[in-house]
């Protein structure tokens, strides 16, 4: 799956439309999320909060979850859009490289869906775990 930047700024605009339906009553902070996986399709996710804090879902798991539940478990590229242009959380970084490959790009983007940077997974998390069987 080729990257194009107009693919790149359909996926940052995905990401804002899906922060619309996050559940954040408790933070307030909207985060919204879209996967492109390798098969030209795209997934969308948003946080989900709980009155446990602990059991928060962040908007990139959501999406990877969906994406894999349709099937989809090579991720090409994921934009995660919010009011300040966060990036990944570091659990976030752990389940995205579980199916990203040292291309996987993440698009950090504004509400409004602007990209605001462009960054390798494996920049944002290196020497990530793998699990090996012995
Ligand atoms: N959040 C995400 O959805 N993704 C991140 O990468 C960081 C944080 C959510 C979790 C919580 O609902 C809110 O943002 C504030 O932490």
């Amino acid at each position: 799956m080729k990257l194009t930047d107009e693919l790149r700024n359909s996926l940052c605009k995905q990401a804002a439309d899906a922060a619309v339906d996050a559940y954040a009553p408790y933070s307030k902070f909207k985060v919204g999320s879209a996967v492109l996986t390798s098969s030209g399709k795209v997934y969308a996710g948003c946080n989900v909060e709980n009155a446990s804090y602990g059991l928060t879902l962040c908007a990139e798991r959501v999406a990877t979850a969906v994406a894999v539940s349709a099937g989809q478990k090579n991720l090409t590229a994921i934009a995660v859009a919010s009011k300040d242009a966060v990036s990944p959380c570091g659990a976030c970084r752990q389940v995205l490289a579980e199916f990203a490959t040292e291309e996987t790009e993440v698009l950090i983007a504004s509400l409004k869906g602007v990209l605001v940077e462009r960054i390798s997974l494996s920049e944002l998390l290196p020497r990530q775990f793998r699990f090996q069987a012995s």
